[in-house]
């Protein structure tokens, strides 16, 4: 499976086998993990800790994720970069997972933090914001349909209302370069599927913003912006990342990220 496909097949997975994941796929995972890479900057650490839920070890109250042993980690800096960089590199971790066959689910509201890094020493600066389960799917819990039913997982927004070409009214013309690109980060996934992220197109170069929805809203971005720059690399295209000052300034509640020039 091409990335392409598993950014549109990819959905999150909150109810698994509960046979945890075997020594291969874990190798696999440190490999992705070893593998991701971000532009950003930032302090990120990623672990992938198995949990031995049949000893009795519960890692604390989750909710609704069911059947999983085995989670990914996130001590995340508490900057800007470090949080774009989270979503950035986390994601490409969370489509290979989904290329090998297994589920995720991001997890950065419903968890106690405290059980589930026990006896973990973060890098200075660090601390566990993001927790999420992986393995193999199980058909979705009466509990993972509602919660998908109430947060509209499956609905996006329209590409109209959050990407924009040259001023902030404008579409982004259906044969315009980064159309594809822009509606692969459309399709992204982020916090309670809010979807914070926004983009100015003007030649060579895609302005990114976000509205603040929640505190994970620039992480949500790093998201969404991983979505873009793989459909670009897909492609054969490549740029760079840079914070351009004297942006156009945009709507009100819109703040600006960083900036994408494709060089190739
Ligand atoms: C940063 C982040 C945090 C999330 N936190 C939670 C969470 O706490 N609980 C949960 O059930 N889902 C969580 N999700 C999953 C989203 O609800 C989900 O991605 C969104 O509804 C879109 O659905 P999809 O991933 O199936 O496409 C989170 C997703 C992201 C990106």
């Amino acid at each position: 499976m091409n990335i392409i496909d598993a950014m549109k097949e990819r959905r999150s997975v909150r109810t698994f086998d509960g046979n945890g994941i075997n020594k291969e796929q874990i190798a696999q995972l440190e490999k992705a993990i070893d593998e991701s890479a971000s532009p950003f900057g930032g302090k990120l650490t990623i672990l992938l800790r198995k949990f031995n839920l049949k000893d009795g070890y519960k890692p604390s109250t989750y909710g609704m994720i069911k059947g999983a042993e085995d989670f990914f980690l996130l001590g995340i800096g508490s900057d800007e970069a470090s949080s774009i960089t989270a979503g950035y590199r986390f994601e490409q971790v969370v489509l290979k997972a989904w290329q090998l066959g297994l589920g995720t689910c991001w997890i950065a509201a419903t968890f106690k933090g405290s059980d589930f890094d026990r006896g973990v020493e973060w890098p200075e600066g660090e601390e566990l914001k993001v927790i999420c389960p992986v393995g193999k799917a199980e058909k979705p819990s009466m509990k993972e349909k509602l919660t998908r039913l109430t947060l509209g997982s499956k609905n996006r927004k329209p590409f109209n209302s959050l990407f924009f070409y040259k001023d902030f009214k404008t579409a982004v013309p259906e044969n315009d370069q980064f159309h594809e690109a822009l509606e692969m980060l459309r399709i992204a996934p982020s916090s309670t599927n809010s979807q914070p992220w926004r983009a100015l197109v003007d030649g060579d170069t895609v302005h990114f913003y976000y509205q603040q929805k929640s505190p994970a809203s620039v992480l949500d971005t790093g998201i969404g912006i991983c979505h873009f720059h793989e459909t670009e690399k897909f492609y054969g295209h490549d740029g760079s990342f840079s914070k351009i000052t004297g942006v156009p300034s945009p709507p009100e509640n819109w703040k600006y990220l960083v900036s994408y020039t494709r060089t190739k």
